[in-house]
């Protein structure tokens, strides 16, 4: 019996000592000093030692399982220590890998230039006013001295909502000025940019939703001059100083007399260019006197207020602040055009 706990001591160490789980080392204490374990079952047959023999074997025993239940303390120390590295290990962080950049939205480039623009409006004493874009044919055609059978309140110009023409997709943002009139007291000075709507193809230079942006100012002694001078000193804060315009008459219902403004082409300096198509101008605004019939119609006498209005075609004035050629390229969203802004 002797030999036989002393073959269990040296195992059982053994064992203990390549364990390599707790697992394993749990699987050894129920092997060797469990209920039905090894060093029981030599214990269960001291009955048969002598009264002699049966002290010494009962102390060896009792050495034997101290020792073992020691190791395998040890032993699991040991394994939770090394679980505890391993752990650490697999969940080190490693601080000098580059972290992922979230990627960060920026304005649109046409709308920087359009905050430009109000900008220097608003620095000129201007309202913002942004409105609705569904309109009543009344304010985006006939209180514009736009009558019927004016070819713009064409089906196949515009987007109407009803058979009988009352209601569409405004074409222009001149409606503003009406809205303008109709509710603000005088004197008015009023910027209004949005989308306008027409049924045009897309191509380079055409689109079916494109932005204008409407300036009207109405008070007592405006003139032409008044006109031009604002103008002109929007287009210098915008392009620089010593930017050249030119302004050439031209025919709107609802503005008496009419014009068109044209900036110098910044590629070629008036020499003319593919940007400017040869021409070194640039049209960028319809604009002129409020016709009377239309401030009469709102409620304003023309004997004692004049007005000035103008629309600008926003993308127009995009297309030659980031000199690019095309204007899908402004509605395609590609990310590649637009960060280069
Ligand atoms: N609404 C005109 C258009 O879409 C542009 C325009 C011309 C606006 C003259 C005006 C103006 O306010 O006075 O072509």
């Amino acid at each position: 019996m002797k030999q036989q706990l002393e073959a269990i001591r040296r195992n059982a160490l053994d064992a203990i000592s390549g364990a390599e789980t707790s697992g394993e080392l749990d699987a050894l204490r129920v092997r060797y000093l469990g209920k039905k374990g090894e060093l029981t079952a030599v214990l269960k047959q001291m009955g048969k030692l002598s009264a002699e023999e049966r002290p010494v074997i009962g102390q060896l025993a009792n050495e034997v399982r101290s020792i073992l239940e020691a190791s395998i303390e040890e032993r699991g120390k040991l394994l939770k220590e090394k679980a505890m590295e391993q752990k650490l290990l697999a969940e080190t962080v490693d601080v000098t890998i580059p972290g992922t950049q979230p990627k960060i939205g920026k304005k649109h480039p046409m709308y920087q230039v359009l905050d430009e623009i109000k900008d220097i409006f608003i620095g000129m004493g201007f309202e913002i006013l942004e409105d609705r874009e569904v309109e009543l044919a009344e304010y985006n055609f006939t209180k514009l001295n736009v009558e019927e059978g004016h070819p713009a309140r064409e089906w196949s110009d515009t987007f109407y909502f009803t058979e009988d023409s009352s209601i569409l997709l405004r074409t222009q943002t001149s409606p503003m000025q009406i809205h303008a009139m109709e509710t603000k007291s005088l004197p008015i000075r009023i910027l209004a940019p949005g989308r306008v709507y027409r049924k045009d193809e897309v191509d380079a230079t055409h689109s079916p939703m494109f932005h204008q942006i409407e300036g009207m100012a109405i008070d007592k002694n405006i003139t032409m001059a008044d006109l031009k001078g604002t103008l002109n000193e929007v287009v210098q804060q915008l392009y620089g100083k010593g930017t050249v315009t030119r302004f050439r008459p031209h025919h709107f219902p609802f503005t008496e007399p009419s014009c068109e403004m044209d900036i110098q082409c910044h590629k070629c300096r008036g020499a003319g260019c593919p940007t400017c198509k040869g021409e070194g101008w640039i049209e960028v605004l319809g604009a002129g006197m409020i016709h009377p019939k239309v401030l009469e119609g709102c409620g304003i006498d023309p004997t004692v207020y004049s007005g000035w209005a103008f629309g600008m075609g926003l993308e127009r004035m995009a297309l030659g602040h980031f000199k690019i050629s095309d204007l899908r390229l402004i509605f395609e969203n590609d990310v590649r055009f637009l960060e280069q802004f």
